[in-house]
């Protein structure tokens, strides 16, 4: 089976809401449990200085946004879970696709085309008040999600624009510098709700209708008394269908509840009893996790531990593929310039490739130094012409991508980097067959 990389981020501008956890935060962690997937989590604390310039606000909402996903179960063993500005790879590598980003191309994105149009309608500059953090917003989304080689994202369906500009990014850079980008996809999951707030309209902080995901009980059922309702009496049939009311406890019941609330609408229950039901449904569902959310707040050392060791295993990945992304731009090693009096130099103490059959019966090369030592250990293929043909592409400079330590030409894993060889080494062994 072929592994399907899976990703997705938070931006943490505020305090979770009901609508985090059932629109985003609880498919996720369902999906990563799935096999054959590989997932990738991460808090988009980049993105959030675009919208506040509040620096406890960024800090705060990063600890609760943590805090939420492993309170709500996500298994970091897993998953890679990371906040982003840990990886600085990822800014890097927007400079490196700001490149060849078509100014265009951002002119058109909804959020920046949003505030032009309001700035114009109110006879302002068109750019009044609009940073380049909101312009480049999709620059760096867009780093994201090519950093990790994600084949799949999901996200709302306002996000949609930003994951095809993504793919047109990674088009052009593949284009110009060889196939070293995926390009991904947005997932939109019909089944996955999305949350009206207490007015109606989706819930979201921008439209401050939001229901925080761990108030205290009292606060919880406050807010989902004062959700709007329409004014018909006890006894009079309601309609379940556009109900906020009933779309939230939806999220939240069984298909069988949901049926039984579905009838009671019909059968004309009261709105207070209706919302006394879904405030008992919401604090059974939540009640458990707010008290390991409580408990994880309460140790930010922890969460912090959790997040470095997320960072690190995300950067195993990053480190070398910015290094591959380096060189393919031309941001390389100028000892490793093949100038002629180089290449005379590195034919007098060649790399050698050699061929050998295993007891396994399979077909097996490696790639030793001039000086012996191990440089990368080829898998075992069928038969030798097929060994041959790898080592042969290798050696004519066929592009290779390294992950983690694997060596994958043409989508396919063909050997492993020996220990503490850089992909750099391997690298400037190859140019010297090349020249
Ligand atoms: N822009 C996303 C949002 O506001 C958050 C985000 C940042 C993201 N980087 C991402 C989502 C990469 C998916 C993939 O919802």
């Amino acid at each position: 089976m072929t592994v399907q990389r899976v990703l997705t981020g938070i931006k943490p501008s505020g305090t979770p809401h009901l609508g985090n956890y059932a629109g985003a935060i609880r498919p996720a962690i369902a999906a990563s449990r799935h096999p054959g997937v590989e997932s990738f989590y991460f808090l988009a604390d980049y993105h959030a200085l675009i919208s506040t310039t509040d620096p406890l606000r960024v800090q705060r909402s990063t600890l609760e946004i943590a805090a939420t996903w492993l309170a709500a179960g996500l298994d970091t063993e897993r998953v890679w879970f990371y906040r982003q500005s840990d990886i600085p790879e990822i800014t890097e590598l927007t400079w490196l696709i700001t490149c060849v980003a078509g100014k265009g191309l951002l002119n058109r994105a909804h959020a920046y085309k949003a505030a032009v149009d309001r700035n114009t309608a109110e006879g302002l500059d068109p750019d009044a008040g609009v940073n380049m953090g909101l312009y480049m917003y999709p620059v760096l989304m867009a780093a994201d999600i090519l950093m990790f080689k994600a084949h799949s994202v999901p996200v709302g369906r306002d996000q949609i624009q930003h994951i095809e500009m993504a793919r047109d990014i990674a088009g052009s850079f593949n284009h110009l510098y060889g196939e070293h980008f995926v390009l991904p996809e947005a997932a939109i999951d019909a089944s996955v709700a999305t949350l009206p707030g207490l007015d109606g309209r989706k819930m979201s902080k921008s439209y401050d209708n939001v229901i925080p995901l761990f108030a205290a009980p009292a606060e919880m059922k406050k807010q989902i008394f004062s959700i709007v309702t329409d004014s018909k009496a006890p006894g009079e049939p309601k309609d379940a269908d556009g109900s906020a009311l009933f779309e939230l406890y939806q999220a939240f019941a069984t298909a069988e509840e949901t049926r039984a609330m579905r009838t009671a609408f019909d059968e004309g229950i009261a709105w207070g009893e209706a919302k006394q039901a879904l405030f008992e449904k919401i604090e059974s569902a939540l009640a458990p996790m707010r008290e390991k959310y409580q408990a994880l707040i309460a140790e930010p050392m922890q969460i912090e531990r959790l997040l470095h060791e997320g960072a690190a295993k995300a950067r195993a990945i990053a480190t070398p593929f910015l290094a591959e992304l380096r060189h393919a731009v031309g941001l390389r090693n100028l000892a490793a310039v093949a100038t002629p009096a180089a290449v005379e130099k590195a034919k007098a103490a060649l790399p050698q490739f050699k061929q050998y059959r295993e007891a396994d019966g399979r077909f097996h090369f490696k790639l030793v130094a001039a000086d012996g030592r191990l440089l990368l250990q080829g898998e075992g293929f069928a038969s030798p012409r097929e060994a041959g043909s790898v080592v042969s592409a290798l050696k004519q400079g066929a592009a290779f991508a390294v992950d983690g330590t694997r060596v994958v030409v043409d989508g396919q894993a063909v050997a492993a980097l020996a220990e503490d060889v850089t992909p750099d080494e391997l690298r400037e062994a190859l140019a010297v067959f090349a020249a």
